[in-house]
């Protein structure tokens, strides 16, 4: 029998394994649901915060009135519950314990937004596996994670939790933080349910101001807010969760077209889709629920199987399936839908935690592993050869700014379960690994982000004049940005941009390493550092992270998920913009138009007078200690049918002396379209190492379906004409070349 015989059989074999498991599921399902009261299948639908093993928690679960519990991280209290559910409530059914695991539940990694820029959707994928590995370890079985909002707005809070600006990326990004979260296979100890939130659209609030309203066009929200959670969903993530905002005036957590004809109906998804904290019972103050039971009607109608702490299901439904105004059989797919999870994860099988004594956290292979993931998270944006540090030319190093010695703060956001004691901050880091080679002075000046002692910035000036060289760590206290923490001024807080003005007088090389949860405006700021690194918030291993770059035992591979504005009146500034009718030609800035100079003396171009037409760092954009070549684009052919492909290669050689990791990204533009398109979009990526003076070939397949767009009719379709290709180091650069699709 031949191999591929063999091997097709065995396929089959287990694609009918596979459905016959489902087929038992569903059947226990069925069986379960008939044996339950309504009281009890409502129950199911409703999720508490934790509140330790109290008689009052212990009562609701006896009775089957809670189906998952959030919060709850003692695995003695958790095992606890659990058993009273197991062995004291009529049917017995498991609970489901979880947590905000965002990036990491004791060994943190960088936020999101870094994980992003590191272009390393491996090093994203171990990130979660370890952190489900840790949280699965005291019973956490469900985080609400990962956060797949695209978000072109630096001023929202929650674009530290996000994976940037771009649709690919944070497609891509997230689908490893959902294989990584959920394993190989559910049912095991150490996998635990993702959750892709917030859907949908939640980072086009307007104003940057969370929890606020979005209007977006169905043609917009389908070409750049739902493919990341389309790309999770087909990657079979367990859990969806509605987002706070409306779009166009409804809701997501009464969004019927959303949750029901997209997530269900068009995108065959059968997972969990759970509220948001309240979110069911805030439609009352969104003006579209007059009460409580409107709220459950619109919710349960629109499909969200359970309701996060709104207590809207349990108070309300029971009374309207009796009164005729819910059909039970809403609740029953609600209920099928919890139950299969339930199934899925193995917890009528093993709803225990095993080991409660067994502690699975800091391990050293996920220590280093959170210590790449920094490393690779960090972009450099400037450089007057100031780095790496070397020996030959330093003797004493001055370590200064709030973030040079910040163990929480470096964490980020959304790190309930964190430990600051086990963070390794740069100044730390900097004196165990270097401090024997060079002179380590040290001197926060600013004590914290919005600190604006000035005493302090004269006690760092100070400590930089007896230095060779100044390593000024800036940025933002983690409590500037993630949810509700949003800035209408993303200019680095406190006096930070006067303690650098200060140490610039100094007359020594300042390197500045930003350590923030978003993009800042930072023009001042990076025109006065001789070199600047944007690190984000690393997480635990931050500290040896930004070390072994400064010191060159690593090299700089980040690139940025996002666009930095050079002033937060460009926002929303991105890459993937349109081209417009009048696109910025013959800029002349606000200081140099003549005085007197007639109305349409400036070109009637589109650009703002006081900051251009571009951003101050384009996404994808981040520089290295060597430098890379990119030869001319080559396609395998200049056309191609609607079911063709193409292949397009370009050769990257690395002409520094360094070896280096590179991103090399693929970028297309579809010229003439009947809705106008973007001036380009990421369509690929890949991340390589080259040594010193090596080159390497990379090819990209590019698929004529991937290249359309949605139209006003809601369909997808490609369309014939021209396409640009560009293989490039950032959104910015590269000449592009054509084919054209028949
Ligand atoms: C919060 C957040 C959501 C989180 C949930 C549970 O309000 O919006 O992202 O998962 O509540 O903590």
């Amino acid at each position: 029998m031949t191999k591929k015989l063999l091997f097709i059989l065995m396929l089959g074999a287990s694609l009918v394994s596979c459905s016959k498991k489902q087929d038992a599921t569903e059947s226990k399902i069925d069986e379960l649901i008939s044996k339950m009261t309504l009281t009890e299948k409502i129950g199911q639908m409703n999720q508490l915060t934790g509140e330790g093993a109290s008689a009052n928690m212990k009562d609701q679960i006896r009775a089957g009135v809670v189906g998952s519990i959030l919060n709850e991280v003692d695995a003695n209290t958790i095992n606890e519950l659990q058993r009273v559910a197991v062995e004291e409530s009529r049917l017995g059914i498991p609970l489901i314990f979880a947590r905000d695991v965002i990036h990491g539940f004791k060994t943190i990694f960088p936020i999101p937004l870094g994980q992003a820029a590191t272009w390393n959707p491996e090093l994203a994928e171990q990130g979660a596996r370890i952190a489900a590995q840790e949280a699965s370890s005291v019973g956490i079985r469900w985080t609400f994670a990962p956060m797949v909002d695209v978000s072109r707005d630096p001023r929202w809070g929650r674009i530290a939790e996000s994976c940037g600006e771009d649709p690919y990326l944070t497609s891509v990004m997230g689908v490893a933080m959902v294989k990584g979260f959920q394993g190989d296979n559910l049912a095991d100890s150490n996998s635990i349910a993702a959750c892709a939130k917030h859907f949908a659209g939640y980072g086009a609030s307007e104003s940057g101001k969370d929890y606020n309203t979005t209007w977006i066009p169905e043609t917009q929200l389908r070409d750049v807010y739902l493919p990341s959670f389309h790309a999770v969903a087909d990657a079979g993530v367990a859990t969806f969760m509605c987002s706070f905002n409306d779009i166009n005036g409804i809701p997501s957590s009464g969004n019927k077209h959303l949750n029901k004809d997209i997530l269900r109906n068009e995108w065959k998804w059968d997972g969990v889709l759970v509220s948001d904290w309240g979110s069911i019972d805030q439609m009352i103050s969104h003006g579209v629920c007059a009460n409580s039971e409107d709220a459950a009607i619109m919710a349960v109608d629109a499909g969200v199987d359970a309701d996060m702490m709104g207590f809207v299901y349990i108070k309300n439904l029971e009374k309207l399936v009796k009164e005729g105004k819910v059909d039970e059989k809403l609740i029953d797919n609600a209920v099928r839908n919890i139950l299969r999870l339930k199934f899925r994860l193995g917890l009528f099988e093993n709803p225990y935690v095993k080991d409660t004594s067994k502690v699975a956290f800091y391990a050293s292979g996920s220590l280093n592993a959170a210590r790449q993931a920094a490393e690779e998270s960090a972009v450099l944006l400037k450089n007057n050869n100031v780095l790496p540090i070397s020996t030959k030319t330093v003797k004493s190093i001055a370590v200064v700014g709030p973030m040079s010695d910040a163990p929480a703060d470096q964490l980020g956001t959304w790190v309930f379960d964190a430990e600051p004691s086990h963070s390794v901050t740069p100044l730390q880091a900097i004196r165990q690994d270097y401090g024997s080679k060079f002179n380590i002075l040290a001197e926060k000046g600013l004590l914290y982000s919005r600190d604006t002692n000035s005493k302090g910035i004269a006690r760092a000036v100070q400590v930089a004049e007896k230095a060779d060289i100044v390593l000024f760590f800036a940025g933002e206290e983690a409590i500037l940005s993630g949810e509700a923490h949003c800035r209408a001024d993303i200019s680095l807080p406190g006096a930070q941009t006067e303690m650098l003005r200060e140490l610039k007088k100094t007359g020594k090389p300042v390197v500045t390493v930003l350590m923030t949860g978003r993009p800042n405006t930072i023009s001042e700021e990076v025109e006065k550092s001789d070199a600047f690194i944007y690190a984000f918030q690393g997480g635990t291993m931050a500290g040896p992270a930004l070390a072994d770059l400064l010191f060159g035992n690593a090299v700089p591979s980040g690139k940025l998920p996002v666009t930095i504005p050079r002033m937060v009146g460009q926002v929303p500034v991105y890459y993937a913009h349109k081209m417009t009718g009048r696109p910025a030609s013959n800029i002349v800035m606000i200081n140099d138009i003549p005085v007197g100079a007639f109305q349409t003396s400036l070109g009637n171009t589109s650009y703002h007078l006081d900051a251009g037409d571009s951003p101050l760092f384009p996404f994808g954009y981040g520089l290295s200690y060597t430098t890379f070549s990119y030869s001319p684009v080559h396609l395998s052919a200049t056309s191609m049918d609607q079911n063709g492909k193409i292949m397009a290669e370009c050769k990257v050689t690395n002409t520094g002396k360094y070896d280096a990791r590179e991103v090399i990204q693929l970028y297309i533009r579809d010229k003439v379209a009947t809705l106008a398109q973007p001036v380009r979009e990421l369509k690929g990526f890949k991340k390589i190492m080259l040594k010193a003076g090596e080159s390497q070939t990379i090819s990209f397949e590019i698929n004529a379906c991937e290249l359309g767009f949605w139209h006003q009719d809601n369909t997808y379709s490609v369309e014939p004409g021209e396409f640009q290709v560009w293989i490039s180091k950032d959104s910015q650069s590269g000449e592009p070349v054509s084919f054209y699709l028949k």
